[in-house]
């Protein structure tokens, strides 16, 4: 569900038509929905209401807009961080440490201190290489890091290749048939408090059986590691659950399946559960809007050569993906045809052979389903400056990122001495 809708023939995000912000700020621009992310708060939420007091953990990597932070912390989300950069940028949009969790294989020991001078809830660590380096900058700094192992469970998600984390030859997490012998090794480092068990096996996953699968070795594990003496205090699901991008496919499990199941298989838990959701928050409160440079002939079906390109959204590029895409002002008429973005690759193409609304020179359309990994990911490939962001509210609306003029791409870099003459 989200708030993208037409009226009187032309697409509006909740108030304001979409040729609105198209007109000023000039295209290619991502338009995000506040009524949209509150109403997916508001889902996700419900769908744990039987849990007690759980930790929602928005994953930044999704989308790490200030102006989209703001609005979440103001929904009372916390914040999974995979670098500093994503720490400061969430304790900057108002998220309390306490409420944030730092995630990923590659912590610094820079981005160790920082995290522990803000006081963060949960580092979730995933090698003992990792631990000891952290128990040394916390002993350094006379404190106690409080720390979850991230498990690789070894379960298929079913996901895309590139997005599936859970399998054994994954580079994430510590073994699941090594986790007693880790968390025991963790558990002698002075400089470490251990308090919980965390798992994420992939993102867009729209089958609940592998979470199910992950989260019962989850459970068991929690038991062994009590019995043998550690307080596991926190469980930390992670995030993963899909969105729908295509229509013509079937529905993803919704935030209520996955919270009925969540709650099924965590009864009886002696933990607080903490969740990581990203792409079900902001997914579908985004789309990416562009307009039409040209249509020209093709050999099957017409190109149509859209001003956003792989570098503004990368998804259909790097993992094929399907993006819905729409005419903003749609004529009625349906054909298929190729949607491709500018950029010299032919990897820069957002669908062949679609069928979808006739467009023509100067025409908007709207590539659907893009809050989530889409301005995160652009950049500046063919020297195409980055993709502004927009965030409305009901009739009113904001830029929340400017597009940079491409003079600071230039200035950017700098001339050597030797070559300025
Ligand atoms: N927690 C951890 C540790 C993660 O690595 C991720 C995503 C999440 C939570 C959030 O997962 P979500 O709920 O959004 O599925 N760029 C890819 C997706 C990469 C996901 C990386 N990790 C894409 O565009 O599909």
């Amino acid at each position: 569900m989200d708030h993208f809708d037409y009226v009187d023939g032309t697409m509006r995000v909740e108030q304001v038509p979409m040729a609105e912000i198209a007109d000023a700020v000039g295209t290619p621009v991502y338009v995000y929905s506040t009524a949209t992310l509150e109403r997916h708060v508001g889902v996700f939420r419900e769908g744990l209401a039987a849990l007690d007091n759980p930790l929602i953990a928005f994953a930044v990597k999704a989308n790490p807009n200030a102006a989209v932070l703001a609005t979440l912390a103001k929904l009372g989300l916390g914040a999974d961080v995979v670098s500093g950069g994503e720490l400061l940028r969430a304790v900057a949009a108002g998220i309390p440490a306490d409420r944030i969790v730092f995630s990923g294989v590659g912590k610094t020991a820079d981005e160790m201190r920082l995290a522990l001078e803000h006081g963060i809830f949960q580092f979730n660590l995933e090698s003992e290489p990792e631990a000891e380096m952290l128990s040394k900058v916390a002993l350094s700094m006379g404190m106690r890091a409080p720390v979850a192992y991230r498990i690789n469970p070894d379960v298929d998600a079913g996901t895309h290749a590139k997005i599936s984390t859970g399998k054994s030859e994954n580079k994430f997490g510590i073994p699941y048939d090594r986790a007693i012998e880790s968390y025991a090794a963790a558990g002698d480092l002075p400089g470490l408090d251990v308090q919980g068990v965390a798992v994420h096996i992939g993102s867009q996953l729209t089958d609940l059986a592998p979470l199910e699968a992950a989260f019962t070795k989850v459970g068991a594990l929690i038991t062994a590691l009590r019995e043998a003496g550690h307080d596991i205090r926190t469980a930390d699901l992670g995030g993963g659950l899909g969105v729908p991008y295509d229509p013509s496919q079937p529905l993803p499990p919704s935030p209520a399946d996955y919270g009925a199941m969540v709650c099924r298989v965590t009864q009886g838990w002696p933990v607080r559960l903490m969740f990581e959701p990203g792409r079900v928050i902001v997914g579908n409160a985004g789309a990416l809007l562009s307009r039409v440079v040209r249509v020209k002939q093709g050999a099957k079906a017409p190109f149509v050569i859209v001003d956003a390109a792989m570098n503004d959204l990368l998804r259909p590029s790097l993992y094929d993906a399907w993006h819905d895409i729409r005419a903003v002002a749609p004529s009625g008429k349906q054909a298929a045809a190729n949607v491709v973005g500018p950029v010299c690759e032919t990897g820069d193409t957002f669908a062949m052979g679609r069928d979808m609304d006739v467009v023509e020179a100067g025409d908007l359309v709207a590539f659907m389903t893009a809050g989530a990994y889409g301005a995160t990911m652009a950049g500046t490939y063919n020297s195409r400056p980055l993709t502004p962001e927009v965030l409305v509210s009901g009739d009113r609306w904001a830029v929340v990122r400017a597009r940079p003029p491409i003079e600071a791409l230039i200035e950017g870099d700098s001339i050597p001495d030797w070559l300025a003459d």
